[in-house]
């Protein structure tokens, strides 16, 4: 009789446990992005909700340099940069920056071109044509994950006393954006690793940057090979 009524709770909890998951896993039907040219492309909203639990992602969170260069969803692209750099509430995005001067604009490096991401339209620019992916760094692993971030600095909007200091709020705005990235990857099980090195003038030429932009940070993200 014991056994009997172990076993009915048993299969009692695992299915509701098997309905509770169902809740929180979004099925993602949008199309793999990357390996096509656009011009802009219009990401779906963000998902806001889901994940793994935060002391979980933390517990995860590494540096991996072992990509498979599969593609991301346009609705992982979209959660990805909204982590990175979103609003999450009026004027006010998921990062801090310092004296809120929110200085930052993010590019994605894909197989097809270089996109500036419109954070308030949350659309993707091209602005230009063709796989600089490897050019975004100096490493043989760069250039093997479908994504590049590049983190850049609108020195225009930063209107900080001088250059040092401004420079060290933009690198310190930029690892908290580094790390959103990082806890997003550990997340879903992607793959990532933040980079100094990057040869900050051949790539602000590619990427046709004005002298009052400056590259920060780049960031590698893709499925783990
Ligand atoms: C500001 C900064 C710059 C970094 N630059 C690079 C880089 O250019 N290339 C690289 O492979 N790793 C880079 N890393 C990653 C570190 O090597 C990595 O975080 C460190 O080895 C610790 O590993 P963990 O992130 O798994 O804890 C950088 C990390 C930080 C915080």
């Amino acid at each position: 009789m014991k056994k009997i009524i172990l076993s009915a709770l048993t299969a009692m909890f695992m299915l509701t446990s098997c309905a509770q998951k169902q809740e929180t896993v979004q099925e993602d039907n949008s199309p793999k992005i990357g390996s096509e040219l656009f011009q802009e492309f219009q990401l779906p909203a963000p998902n806001k909700t889901g994940g793994k639990p935060l002391m979980e992602a933390i517990n995860e969170r590494q540096t991996m340099r072992s990509f498979s260069d599969e593609n991301l969803t346009a609705q992982q692209l979209s959660d990805l940069l909204w982590v990175t750099y979103g609003f999450n509430r009026e004027n006010r995005r998921t990062v801090p920056t310092s004296r809120n001067k929110q200085e930052m604009d993010v590019y994605v490096a894909l197989k097809s071109g270089i996109y500036l991401w419109d954070s308030e339209k949350n659309m993707l620019n091209l602005t230009v044509e063709g796989d600089y992916r490897k050019e975004t760094g100096a490493q043989p692993f760069v250039g093997t994950a479908a994504v590049e971030m590049i983190f850049v600095c609108d020195k225009t909007k930063l209107d900080a006393p001088d250059e040092q200091k401004a420079t060290e709020a933009t690198y310190a705005n930029a690892g908290f954006m580094s790390q959103n990235v990082y806890l997003y990857c550990a997340s879903q099980g992607l793959a990532t690793v933040v980079r100094g090195m990057v040869p900050k003038d051949e790539l602000s030429k590619i990427m046709k940057l004005r002298g009052d932009q400056m590259i920060v940070l780049a960031q590698t993200v893709g499925y783990p090979k």
